[in-house]
């Protein structure tokens, strides 16, 4: 089969690599209809995840169907369309108990990280049982891959981590496809405002067009600008969504008292944590890896119509057009990239 495959720092191929093949009783094997790249993917290339060994097949995001499931497999059958999470999850340990699968003592995010993943014709998923989702026709492949990462990373991390609640004002830091989609979410909690920072226009526009009430542009006087904003009160929730110290700053900055700051971006470098001046603020702080807890939730949000995740789609592509995929994803802010889908034979 074709699959793209991680060469080590800065290179990828699109190339002949052997097809997956069950080796535990709780695997099963499912041929990709869609996937898509993650940010995540784009740190790895940068050789920012050391732990990903050359010759790894990138992708934790996509549908397919059901090729073959090992003896141990009762959820599923050959023939069945399903969602994949970017997490496994053996449902059985103490953290899977918890409902924190990205802890999964033989699971979390292991796909296109410790095992091979998603970017390909064909993929292992350990654990399918509880790592796959069935899918009802009514919902397409594009607007499915959202759920594989992107949305409950959204709302697991920002949204519910942040408890917003209606008429909350709420600040997302951050306007890529993970603000974005804490966006999406945010507003199935009626806050009464949502303010989006970005240092992009585009995405910034993109933010609004999904029901940012105001944005700003990054530039040095952003935590002035909310305060002003806010009547120098600050916001009752702030989204970290970049994963960089300036952007971290920028929430707890503006956190109200009795706020709550809602870490979801991927930090490389530590932080400074201005604890001499928060901690008489009562404020919460949080940090997530998304547990993908919310998958069942979110299917039924996008069934009824609530939640149009195809919205964050950019731009499609074909399967084996990958690396052109992966140029344009690589140039947002040329290309006004957000999620870019790839398809097979629809
Ligand atoms: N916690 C989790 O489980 C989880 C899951 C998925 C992704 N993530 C992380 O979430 C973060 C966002 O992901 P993404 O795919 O949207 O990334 P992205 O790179 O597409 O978007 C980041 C956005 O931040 C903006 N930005 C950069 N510096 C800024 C600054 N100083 N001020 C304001 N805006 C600034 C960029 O213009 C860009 O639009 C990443 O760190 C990613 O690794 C976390
Ligand atoms: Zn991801
Ligand atoms: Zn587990």
């Amino acid at each position: 089969m074709m699959a793209l495959v991680y060469l080590g720092s800065g290179r990828r191929a699109w190339q002949e690599c052997p097809q997956p093949v069950i080796s535990q009783a709780t695997d099963a094997i499912v041929r990709i209809t869609a996937t898509t790249i993650c940010g995540t993917d784009l740190h790895i290339l940068k050789g920012d995840l050391p732990a990903v060994s050359t010759g790894r097949i990138l992708g934790h995001e996509g549908v397919g169907i059901v090729e073959e499931v090992g003896t141990g497999v009762v959820a599923f059958k050959k023939g069945d369309r399903v969602l994949i999470s970017c997490i496994s999850s053996c449902a059985k340990c103490s953290f899977c108990r918890k409902s924190m699968y990205s802890h999964c003592s033989t699971g979390g995010w292991i796909l296109g990280n410790q095992i091979d993943g998603t970017q390909a014709e064909y993929v292992k998923i350990p654990h399918a049982d509880t790592s796959l989702y069935a899918l009802s026709s009514d919902i397409d492949d594009e607007a499915a891959t959202m759920l594989s990462d992107i949305l409950p990373t959204g709302l697991e991390c920002g949204v519910l981590n942040g408890l917003v609640k209606p008429g909350d004002i709420v600040a997302i830091v951050g306007a890529g496809p993970i603000g974005l989609s804490a966006l999406l979410n945010a507003k199935l909690y009626s806050p009464a405002e949502i303010i989006v920072i970005d240092l992009d226009d585009y995405r910034l526009e993109t933010a609004r067009s999904l029901g940012a009430t105001a944005v700003i542009s990054a530039d040095g006087k952003t935590v002035e600008a909310v305060m002003t904003m806010t009547g120098n009160a600050g916001v009752d929730v702030a989204m970290e969504a970049v994963g960089t110290p300036a952007t971290f700053d920028i929430c707890q900055s503006i956190i109200a008292p009795g706020g709550r700051i809602a870490n979801i971006g991927v930090h490389g470098k530590p932080v400074e944590f201005h604890i001499e001046k928060l901690w008489s603020s009562n404020i919460t702080l949080t940090t997530r890896l998304v547990d993908t807890v919310t998958t069942p939730t979110l299917l039924k949000l996008v069934h009824s119509g609530q939640l149009d995740a195809k919205k964050l789609i950019s731009h499609r592509f074909a399967l084996n057009e990958i690396m052109k995929a992966y140029d344009v994803f690589e140039h947002a802010a040329e290309t006004r990239a957000l999620k870019v889908v790839l398809k097979v034979g629809n």
